[in-house]
């Protein structure tokens, strides 16, 4: 009968345990905010430039990442990756998720449009 209520002692210690480290694990995903990375890589007159999204969190897709994005001009790219909604407000893939660690990649060529992360949401279970 012991045996038992040790038993049950441990479940709980262990299911508390395991609910801790799930709430460690989104925390810890949080800090791992979604960037946006822009590098030249064309040097004409008129300059390209490389600009990488990428969800850094290792653990979590995120979804529904928005870019402050000043005048960036939609004829530049493809909506479905980079869609202007409005004023320094723009969307990465449609809003759809981007799987851990996953980066998407388009140029653009135009002279610098400043660019960060504006909201995102981790689907953390
Ligand atoms: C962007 O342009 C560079 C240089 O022309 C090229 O190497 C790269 O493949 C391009 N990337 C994309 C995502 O179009």
């Amino acid at each position: 009968m012991l045996n038992l209520a040790v038993f049950k002692l441990m479940l709980g210690a262990l299911l508390a345990f395991a609910c801790f480290f799930n709430q460690g694990w989104s925390s810890k995903c949080a800090a791992d905010n979604p960037t946006v990375k822009q590098t030249q890589v064309g040097f004409q007159k008129t300059p390209i430039f490389l600009v990488e999204v990428q969800n850094n969190c290792p653990m979590c897709p995120v979804i529904d990442i928005h870019v402050k994005c000043g005048n960036f001009l939609q004829d530049l790219v493809n909506p479905k990756l980079f869609k202007v909604l409005g004023h320094n407000d723009c969307v990465v893939n449609g809003g759809l998720p981007l799987a851990p660690l996953q980066k998407i990649s388009f140029n653009y060529s135009h002279q610098k449009f400043l660019m960060s992360p504006s909201i995102w949401y981790f689907q953390c279970e």
